[in-house]
């Protein structure tokens, strides 16, 4: 795939920060920020709905088919909770956004998850389920950690974001 602009994929557990950094990013890279949350729900791209963990269950493949052509043009900064679903060669870089178990807490409560969505993605961070989702879908030189923690940490994640495009465009 021949393409002018990367497509980056930012992804972690919910509540980590990937939307703060997506939405800098989006903005200083002049890339297409992708919120696959938000697709799902404005095109209901939902097979059913999980009472239990009262969340949406995504349709892969309708987000897929809908996501093909805009990530054919490169320039996406695609955010998502999962990434193992997603066609591997779609991107050049997963940065895995990670933030400590007490904060993230404090960030769902906010949300007011109930108690078994709460500890299911608390324990989602403890595990670093995501981290190791994003090892086994993807080539090990491209997979990155980011800190979603303090606006401090941020501005560091952001800068490691575009040292990676700048790396990638000498290339
Ligand atoms: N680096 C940060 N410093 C301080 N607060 C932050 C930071 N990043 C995010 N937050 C706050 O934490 C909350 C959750 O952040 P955000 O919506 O970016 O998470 P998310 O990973 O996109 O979650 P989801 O998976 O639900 O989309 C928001 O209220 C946001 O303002
Ligand atoms: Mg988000």
């Amino acid at each position: 795939m021949e393409i002018d602009k990367p497509n980056i994929l930012i992804t972690g557990t919910p509540g980590v920060g990937k939307s703060y950094l997506c939405q800098r990013l989006a903005d200083q890279l002049k890339f297409n920020w992708l919120d696959c949350s938000k697709i799902a729900k404005e095109n209901n791209f939902i097979e059913e709905y999980d009472k239990e963990f009262d969340c949406p269950i995504l349709d892969e493949d309708k987000l897929m088919d809908f996501m093909e052509p805009l990530m054919a043009n490169g320039g996406n900064i695609v955010e998502y909770h999962g990434c193992d679903f997603f066609p591997e060669r779609w991107f050049q870089a997963v940065f895995v956004v990670t933030c400590p178990n007490e904060t993230l807490y404090d960030r769902l409560k906010e949300r007011s998850y109930n108690e078994k969505k709460l500890t299911s993605n608390i324990q989602c961070e403890i595990f670093g389920t995501i981290w190791e989702e994003a090892c086994e879908s993807y080539k090990d030189d491209i997979v990155f950690k980011l800190s979603g923690a303090t606006k401090a940490e941020a501005e560091n994640s952001l800068k490691t974001v575009k040292n990676w495009y700048s790396m990638w465009k000498r290339k």
